[in-house]
């Protein structure tokens, strides 16, 4: 054994699943799992520069384990993720915090192991951020921590260019895992008894774009198929791509769950196009339409933004009524985030931060009251969760229906990992109690 692993992630789904790579990485070289940084012989943290309070979230942290690092001369720190792979920051981030030993970034996940082994035997930092080459790399198995859900990439990289984001500039361009090399991890995932699979892309809908013989929807049908009791989900899908073909595989597919992430990011023409979103929200609602007609039960959620650049109250009103006449079951909306090298950056009219705090208030409490509705139908019904967890504070098993509905629920044996039925006895805000029946 080589000692201790720890790993702080900051960030989406996808860097979620990209630890879980890196901690299969750490555990072929001997270490093994510590939920204390103190007790880490390597302390990785996998950062996310999607927003500026991820990247100063990061920045505190790796600045606090100076101290640590001065006690302790051979653990070992290091840097990846999307934050160091933005032009320059590898270089920022040796200088601010030169006792950091590893700086990687998005595209050299696969040579991690080698610039562990060469810090071994060498005393400075050892510092590589690739480009994208285009290329899928199969060979790196993860060491998956979310009994009994399980993430599947699908696709990498982004070829949207949404004004606002940083993502294709440190992500690379899309690029597609083969269909066959997906649908085996999910059956080998299903043969383990992982009870719920989520596919995993920045745009799930374009998967392949001609590359494979199968479509997304083609896709989604054949991990449908596969024996067994799971469930299938699947984020994110853009508006643009969300298309009618796969509205009917989620229809016929039980195990696809009837609820799908669609983020609309604003309700107003003027800003969706200087997003480059390449819908309207007329556009948009028609999908939403089209959705409901097939499926009529199916939940949405979604991603806002507010304080886009030449955002006015006419459009920030524009999206508080496309949020109430969807009515989503529930949406994460964040502050715009200026982002260097992306083209909103460089747009002049960007907005006073007083009054993104102010829209953002209204945003979240009108989401709020729209989840809080919703979750009060719920009371005195009978769903079926899949048990995920156990909530030590509360003395509750916890776990979620197909349209992510999280519920509380007491039982007197162990059932992570099995589907119950729970009596909802009481609903708050995003969450219910209830009792296994
Ligand atoms: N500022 C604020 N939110 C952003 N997102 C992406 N880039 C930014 C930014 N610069 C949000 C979008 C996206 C989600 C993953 O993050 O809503 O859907
Ligand atoms: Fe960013 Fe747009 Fe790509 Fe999503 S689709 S990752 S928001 S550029």
């Amino acid at each position: 054994m080589n000692g201790y692993y720890h790993i702080t992630t900051y960030g989406c789904q996808m860097n979620v699943h990209e630890s879980e790579k890196i901690a299969g990485i750490l555990s072929d070289l001997g270490y093994k799992a510590t939920e204390k940084i103190e007790d880490a012989d390597i302390a990785v943290f996998n950062t996310c520069c999607i927003r500026e309070n991820a990247e100063n979230h990061a920045f505190g942290n790796i600045g606090m384990l100076k101290k640590l690092k001065t006690a302790k001369k051979n653990m070992i720190i290091a840097v990846g993720g999307c934050f160091t792979q933005q032009m320059g920051k590898a270089e920022n981030l040796h200088e601010k915090f030169p006792y950091v030993d590893i700086i990687f970034g998005t595209h050299n996940l696969g040579k991690l192991k080698d610039y562990i082994l060469k810090k071994q035997t060498v005393k400075k930092a050892v510092i590589e951020i690739l480009e994208d080459d285009g290329k899928v790399y199969e060979e790196i198995k993860p060491l998956r921590t979310s009994y009994p859900n399980a993430w599947i990439n699908i696709t990498y990289g982004c070829n949207n260019f949404c004004t606002y984001c940083i993502v294709p500039y440190v992500r690379g361009r899309e690029r597609s895992r083969r269909s066959a090399d997906i649908i085996n991890e999910a059956k080998e995932l299903v043969a383990l008894g992982y009870k719920e699979i989520t596919l995993l892309g920045q745009n799930v809908n374009s998967y392949s774009n001609g590359t494979d013989d199968l479509s997304f929807p083609q896709l989604l049908e054949a991990i449908a198929g596969i024996e067994g009791k799971f469930r299938l989900r699947f984020m994110t899908s853009h508006p643009k791509d969300f298309s009618e073909e796969l509205v009917k595989v989620i229809s016929r597919n039980p195990k696809i769950c009837k609820s799908v992430h669609l983020p609309v990011q604003s309700g107003s023409d003027v800003i969706l196009k200087a997003m480059n979103r390449r819908y309207s929200s007329a556009d948009y609602l028609n999908k939403v339409s089209m959705l409901k007609r097939y499926i009529p039960e199916c939940t949405i959620t979604t991603d806002l933004i507010v304080g886009f650049p030449g955002e006015t109250d006419e459009d920030f009103i524009a999206t508080l009524n496309l949020v109430k006449e969807v009515g989503f079951s529930s949406a994460f909306s964040f502050v715009y985030s200026k982002r260097d090298g992306t083209v909103a950056a460089r747009m002049e009219n960007q907005v006073d931060p007083e009054v993104s705090k102010r829209r953002i208030m209204e945003l979240i409490a009108t989401v709020n009251a729209l989840t809080r509705s919703q979750s009060e139908k719920y009371v005195g019904t009978t769903v079926e969760i899949l048990c995920e967890d156990y909530d030590n504070k509360k003395n509750m098993y916890l776990g979620r229906d197909e349209f992510g509905r999280m519920a509380y629920f007491r039982s007197e044996k162990d059932v992570i990992g099995e589907f119950v039925n729970v009596k909802i006895n009481s609903a708050s805000g995003i969450s219910l109690t209830g009792e296994i029946i």
